[in-house]
């Protein structure tokens, strides 16, 4: 096999064979651990956004290798036409944790969006439409697509699936104006996060609520990135005492593997029937040991009553960065989902904290998004702050700006 040992290697490689879909740093993982990843060159980063929200329990936690090595040696695939030991113990662990229903298991969030969407059709029996925010995100499927309230990412791609009408978020006033006799559902991220980390209101959500109540509407709670245990409570719609009537899930519930969920009100679940929706590759037994895994390191790591405690701490801290620092409008979110509005680009922050062997993102252009792992080390966190901090100290964000206008970040 060919090695490739050089960061500048593997890009040219990528360049020749892979699409160029993705807005990629240059950084070449090779290892992950914990909060900690390695680079082709040796080079240890700690990383405050891993996986893109999806290494919830860090990279690597040894439960879910536990579970990948120990569930590959009995059998990795059983196909949906039979059963396996696993799936049902997965779907009732969710159920749990959520409300009294039953699970689709997809194998990405796209999957799970499609599934919520499928499901409310139907559910409608002839009303379709559903109203969804603007600066949602749902995934890049074409259904998905039409539901992401982010008119960037639909160009190009037109016609879009129709039967969408976007409101703006935390305004129940707008979605009671956008009702029609079609309406079948209301879409919501709890916090919007590639929208920029913004938190619906337990009000908003409450309303929200009472609405699809008196209108027989489906409240579909999008916690793909929110979702098991992100924001200190198991599902972000929790605090607010609501019960969506679909909840949908990817990122951390795989601890690393892909998989995805849709956790339905049993009323709403039963109107899909065998062989009216399908994925190949869902609820197979090695994602399901790795929900299995997740949920156990959850409950015996304690990790919902960690990121609460440490979110207290990782909020104080940046709070008292953003009295000092003016580039810093805001600073927002719920436990260890946070955003960082700036007052401009955040981009050449990212490059200047990964100068520093830091990981973090940039949505929206000017909000710096923080997602770190519920397993992180309270030294660790202290460390990542720090080096935040010394990004933001007066001289470095000179110097990162001017960085920044030397060498935009590529987009999508
Ligand atoms: C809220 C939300 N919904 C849906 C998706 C799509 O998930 P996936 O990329 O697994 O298809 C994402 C991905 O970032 C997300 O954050």
């Amino acid at each position: 096999m060919t090695r490739y040992s050089t960061t500048q290697d593997v890009i040219d490689q990528y360049d020749r064979y892979v699409m160029n879909t993705y807005v990629r740093s240059p950084l070449v993982v090779t290892k992950g651990k914990g909060s900690r990843v390695w680079d082709v060159e040796g080079r240890e980063y700690l990383d405050l956004f891993p996986g893109w929200g999806v290494s919830g329990l860090g990279y690597s936690h040894p439960w879910v290798l536990g579970a990948i090595r120990g569930q590959a040696s009995r059998v990795i695939h059983v196909s949906n036409n039979y059963y396996h030991p696993l799936q049902w113990r997965a779907a009732k662990k969710l159920v749990e944790v959520s409300f009294d229903g039953k699970v689709f298991f997809s194998n990405s969030g796209a999957e799970a969006v499609e599934t919520a969407i499928k499901l409310a059709r139907r559910w409608g029996k002839g009303r379709y439409e559903i109203i969804v925010m603007e600066r949602s995100f749902h995934g890049r499927t074409l259904a998905a697509l039409s539901a992401t309230g982010q008119p960037k990412h639909q160009q190009g791609f037109e016609p879009l699936v129709p039967g969408f009408v976007c409101v703006p978020f935390n305004d129940l006033d707008a979605i009671r104006g956008a009702l029609t006799p079609k309406t079948c559902a209301v879409l919501i991220e709890p916090i919007q996060g590639e929208g920029g980390v913004r938190v619906a209101s337990p009000e908003f959500l409450r309303g929200v609520r009472r609405l699809c109540d008196d209108h027989r509407l489906l409240l579909i709670a999008d916690e793909i990135q929110t979702g098991m245990g992100r924001t200190g409570a198991w599902f972000a719609y929790q605090p607010s005492g609501i019960q969506p009537d679909l909840l949908l899930l990817a990122k951390t519930l795989g601890g690393g593997f892909p998989i995805g969920a849709v956790v339905a009100k049993r009323a709403v679940a039963d109107v899909l029937t065998p062989g009216t929706h399908a994925t190949t590759y869902g609820g197979n037994p090695l994602g399901c040991a790795c929900i299995l895994a997740v949920f156990e390191a959850m409950e015996k790591q304690r990790l919902l009553e960690r990121v609460t405690q440490l979110s207290g701490h990782l909020f104080a801290r940046l709070e008292a960065l953003a009295q000092r620092v003016p580039l810093i409008r805001e600073v927002r979110g719920r436990g260890f989902m946070v955003g960082i509005e700036l007052t401009g680009d955040g981009r050449p922050i990212v490059e200047a904290c990964r100068a520093k062997r830091l990981l973090i993102n940039c949505t929206q252009g000017t909000v710096l998004r923080l997602l770190p792992a519920m397993t992180i080390t309270r030294a660790q966190l202290d460390r990542a702050l720090s080096i935040l901090e010394s990004v933001f100290s007066v001289d470095s964000v000179n110097s990162v700006n001017s960085v920044g206008s030397v060498r935009p970040t590529r987009r999508t």
